[in-house]
């Protein structure tokens, strides 16, 4: 295993598990979230249309207490896909916690390694790799981001995670502040200093003035430690990323929520509408992300093919899946206010959508095909097409539907 004698992080980590998490909750609730579930991995690194009667080798790279590991298992046993899920940490301390939750849920599917990410390619090949909140906390990012090309599977692909600049605003001063007042202490002291300081705090603090960074306050001192008393965290702007990315020789395949890096969403002016719409991919996402100030951190897939990869195409035998919302709240909505709203970290989108959409979702239940839900509808093609087109934007843009055989696959065993 490649060694880090006496790194902070490490020890952090032993000390403070994150996030928090407590196996005994495995029994009243799943966390899911994104990158990595199943539905968004086949949207976007598989067209949408993976064979899940395949084998799927994965890799959860510093998997830390279980999030994205617990929700792949799990989503992976209960719809019958044969998976064999590598757990990668270097911290004892969260691997127990993660075994802990596994166990709870009786999981089968999943090998546990204590490891450095740098190691990866010595625990086989892997079709997909989940890398959430680790690499920026690496002492040399760049040699983590290459460590996982070199674990992927010919046609695999990797969801990751790393902190952005602007909406963490506030938390490297408060990280410097801190490291000038407590730097030698012991961890627990560190962390019942820091909840002084932030108890005194002027109203002008960046931190005080950022109201959508709230993990010291709801998640624990874990939470309170990996925010503000890191002792190795570098944010990334889009530029950066895309950067970083090219030089691990990885190719960039979408944002998780891509609504979120339109700059249209931002500007009111046409004439600059249309000025920021020419611009290249990487330019745009870069200017909406200056210009909306709020994105903490970038979900994102990417794979080790050279040629740039189309997301998941609608066809007829696409498979619509909704994730993290309900039909029939969507419809709801759609028939009350003729609209479907969202909010992300202050930001309010709304997309006026025609009653029909709320027909069309309805029928969508994750196992149909676009073919079968246009025949229960009993409309003519074009007119089909254009509307499901009209709901699928906003919906993939906010990261509400992806296109996934998973679950069609699962009632056809
Ligand atoms: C902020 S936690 C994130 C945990 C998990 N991925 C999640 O999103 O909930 C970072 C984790 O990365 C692990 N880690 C950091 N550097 C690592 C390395 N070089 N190899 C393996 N794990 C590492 C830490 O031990 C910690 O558990």
């Amino acid at each position: 295993m490649t060694d880090l004698p006496d790194d902070p992080v490490q020890r952090q980590y032993e000390a403070y598990p994150y996030p928090e998490r407590d196996a005994a909750e495995e029994a009243t609730r799943l966390i899911s979230g994104s990158p990595s579930h199943p539905f968004e991995i086949d949207h976007f690194l598989f067209d949408g249309v993976r064979d899940w009667s395949q084998p799927f080798r994965v890799l959860v790279a510093g998997g830390g207490t279980g999030d994205a590991l617990i929700m792949l298992a799990q989503i992976l046993a209960d719809n019958g896909v044969q998976a064999e899920i590598v757990y990668l940490d270097m911290s004892q301390a969260s691997r127990r916690i993660a075994e802990a939750r596994a166990k709870v849920r009786g999981l089968t599917n999943i090998r546990f390694e204590t490891g450095n990410l740098l190691d990866a390619a010595s625990y086989g090949s892997f079709d997909y790799i989940d890398c959430c909140g680790v690499l920026h906390h690496l002492p040399d990012p760049d040699a983590g981001f290459a460590a996982l090309r070199g674990a992927l599977a010919e046609g695999g692909g990797i969801g990751a995670m790393v902190y952005a600049p602007y909406g963490r605003a506030g938390v490297y001063e408060m990280q410097d502040a801190l490291k000038a007042l407590v730097l030698d202490d012991s961890p627990q002291e560190q962390v019942r200093m820091a909840r002084m300081l932030l108890q005194g705090l002027p109203p002008t603090n960046g931190l005080a003035r950022n109201p959508f960074l709230n993990d010291h306050a709801h998640g624990g001192d874990a939470g309170l430690y990996d925010l503000l008393l890191h002792s190795r965290d570098r944010p990334y702007t889009v530029p950066q990323l895309f950067d970083t990315l090219e030089r691990a020789g990885l190719t960039f395949v979408s944002f998780a929520a891509p609504g979120r890096y339109d700059p249209r969403m931002m500007i009111g002016d046409p004439e600059l509408r249309a000025r920021a719409e020419v611009l290249p991919y990487r330019e745009r996402a870069a200017l909406a992300e200056r210009l909306v100030g709020n994105i903490k951190v970038h979900a994102f897939y990417a794979t080790a093919d050279n040629t740039p990869k189309q997301v998941a195409q609608i066809t007829e035998d696409t498979v619509p899946c909704l994730i993290g919302a309900s039909g029939a709240a969507l419809a709801e909505s759609i028939y009350k206010t003729g609209m479907i709203r969202g909010e992300f970290d202050g930001v309010a989108f709304q997309r006026k959508l025609p009653n029909d959409a709320a027909g069309m979702l309805a029928a969508i239940d994750g196992r149909r095909n676009l073919e079968e839900v246009r025949r229960i509808m009993g409309w003519e093609k074009p007119r089909f097409n254009e509307l499901f087109t009209t709901l699928y934007q906003p919906l993939n843009n906010f990261g509400l539907m992806r296109f996934s055989h998973l679950k069609r696959f699962a009632s056809q065993r």
